[in-house]
């Protein structure tokens, strides 16, 4: 019998990204930014879906259903009333997004078949559909309730419900514009960081705070009520007319006009930070509790934007309700395109689902391209790269060793990750018990702010060892406090630092991993799931007795992770990377070719 093959797509949006299903096993997902190298690349996922077809060796003819993650004439209906409703204030920005809203939006049954080359069926749903399955579908739970949140979809924020076998079902939503994704946005955007991936810089701003503003956000922006449900007060919102997430009525609320993105970062960007990040925890907090409450589930899988909140993820694990977790590690809109293909397959196709306890569908991941040897290797001679080839455990042992002389290594090793971590398989690793090693890779290396922390890659077994707490959490996407025992108290004296000085103060005996609350983002990592990554730690492990590094992503600030060996090396060159490994293929900086550079990628990348 031909396999059922069905291609799930997100676009339009942000971050694009496409997946393929073969008998509703994930062969292939794959974000578009990636292959096109522009970062949140918004456009028809051309390259992610050629690749997806490619990996499963199928053709746009051969494929049984193609499913779009959410409904663009819901999404239109919404976008029209709220211009209609604010009209003529929202006016100019009508007409600065109308045309492109009517080009992509309007008519995406029709650009979905010029662009695929495809006349079969095309199957949507609904926004938050597309991400409840993409929560509940590959979790490792035979049954589990769901709760959905981000920025906006066609209408609704906020989702929750229940999974069993083969079906979800969606029992409550709150509608725009009531939103907590965007009212961290809001937050993001007056902190002068960018709407949409400056979240992330947020949550790592807040531990340097006070909440000082919390009691403000309560009584001006946003009614939450015993339930968790809520409602922002819009007139400190400018998204349902303006170009911009606040207005003049925000700044005078908290006494000035937004940061000047790239300014230097104040105190109060800090208690900003910290403040809204309370908010958020408390939301996430109490709507797990009401969830509970409806659906007297044991287990919760989360998903939307909101869940790449890792700090209010692991206050939920510890405090919440619910027994385990379990979380989309491609939580945002791009893992819609895995959540539609999955609809598509269990609940058009009416198939069953079988679960595996203790193993998600998700493979790691790794879910991306992988490059073979003579792949690298011709890449490699092509541009005339000195290297060495080695064996496995040589290269392990090599690699640890390098590792525990302080080295960065950049890891390009199997899939690429799918989501917007790095699992291990497009990373950039480190030694964490290197007092040195934080401002290293955050300054010379990523080219980053200084104040951001990395994340620490720990076996599996031994994470209760380094961390409070005792669970998988195979996609970063918790996060708990370094364990009482390894943590280093602070003199007084680092109470009056801030920002990276703050941060160069040994707080544990593994400091590049440990953020000024002493918490960490923990990745645990499995031997099933990618042996070489684990290999290696237990190398390093071996080696120093310490079962941890460093991991972050394989890029530099405002690009893309790397996904083919020649952006692999291309990073490489223009950082301060020690060393870089290519799969078996190990090479050392030194001795490489003079890199020349076309364009000014410092500027593209806004780094100066
Ligand atoms: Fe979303």
């Amino acid at each position: 019998m031909t396999p059922t093959s069905i291609l799930g797509i997100s676009a339009f949006y942000h971050d694009s990204a496409a997946c393929l299903l073969r008998d509703g096993e994930i062969v292939a997902a794959a974000q578009e930014e990636r292959f096109t190298r522009r970062k949140g690349d918004a456009d028809f996922p051309r390259r992610a879906v050629e690749y997806c077809l490619a990996a499963g060796g199928v053709t746009p003819g051969e494929l049984t259903y193609v499913g779009f993650y959410d409904k663009p004439l819901l999404k239109f209906e919404r976008i029209l009333e709220t211009y209609l409703g604010t009209a003529p204030r929202g006016l100019r920005s009508f007409l600065l997004a109308g045309p492109l809203w009517i080009k992509d939006k309007l008519f995406i049954d029709r650009k979905l078949r010029e662009e695929l080359g495809y006349d079969g069926e095309i199957l949507y749903a609904e926004h938050h559909e597309s991400h409840a399955a993409s929560a509940f579908y590959p979790s490792p739970f035979e049954e589990a309730a769901f709760l959905t949140m981000d920025g906006v979809g066609e209408w609704a924020t906020t989702s929750f419900g229940m999974g069993r076998g083969n079906d979800i079902e969606i029992l409550s939503e709150i509608h725009w514009p009531d939103s907590l994704g965007l009212l961290y946005s809001a937050f993001t955007y007056y902190t002068g960081f960018k709407v949409n991936s400056g979240e992330y810089k947020v949550m790592g701003l807040a531990p340097y705070g006070e909440p000082k503003y919390v009691d403000l956000i309560y009584r001006e922006l946003i009614d939450v009520r015993d339930d968790g449900s809520f409602a922002l007060n819009q007139r400190y919102f400018n998204y349902l007319s303006g170009l911009t997430m606040t207005n003049s009525a925000f700044d005078r609320l908290f006494g000035g006009p937004p940061r000047e993105p790239e300014s230097k970062l104040t105190q109060k960007e800090m208690d900003l930070a910290r403040s809204v990040q309370v908010v958020c925890e408390e939301v996430m907090l109490r709507m797990a509790r009401t969830v509970h409450r409806e659906t007297g589930a044991r287990r919760l899988c989360l998903a939307g934007g909101v869940a790449l909140n890792c700090v209010g993820n692991g206050r939920l694990l510890r405090e919440g309700p619910f027994e385990e977790l379990w979380i989309q590690p491609a939580a945002g809109d791009a893992g819609g395109a895995l959540g539609v293909a999955q609809l598509a397959w269990h609940r058009h196709c009416k198939q069953p689902r079988t679960v595996t306890p203790g193993r998600d569908g998700m493979r790691g991941a790794y879910l991306g391209p992988a490059y073979t040897d003579e792949e690298i290797e011709d890449y490699l001679r092509g541009i005339g790269a000195p290297y060495r080839k080695l064996e496995r455990a040589v290269l392990l042992r090599e690699v640890a060793q390098l590792l525990a002389d302080e080295k960065v290594i950049g890891w390009f090793n199997g899939r690429m990750e799918f989501g917007p971590r790095a699992l291990g398989a497009r990373s950039i690793l480190g030694d964490p018990r290197s007092p040195r090693m934080q401002a290293q890779m955050n300054i010379k290396i990523k080219f980053r702010e200084g104040f951001r922390p990395f994340a620490p890659s720990v076996l599996r077994e031994r994470v209760s060892e380094y961390f409070e707490m005792d669970v998988d959490s195979p996609y970063m996407l918790l996060v708990a406090p370094v364990k009482a025992g390894r943590r280093v108290a602070m003199d007084q004296s680092a109470d009056r630092l801030w920002g990276i000085d703050k941060l160069n103060q040994l707080r544990s005996d593994i400091p590049a991993v440990t953020h000024i609350d002493y918490s960490a983002r923990i990745q645990t990592v499995s031997r099933d799931t990618n042996p070489d990554y684990y290999d290696l730690i237990r190398e390093f492990e071996c080696l120093t007795g310490c079962a941890v590094v460093v991991n972050t992503s394989f890029n530099v600030r405002g690009e893309p992770i790397v996904c083919s060996p020649a952006d692999a090396y291309r990073c490489f060159m223009r950082t301060h990377l020690d060393y870089l490994v290519l799969g078996p293929y190990l090479l050392e900086k030194p001795g490489q070719p003079e890199w020349k550079e076309t364009g000014n990628w410092r500027q593209e990348f806004q780094l100066d």
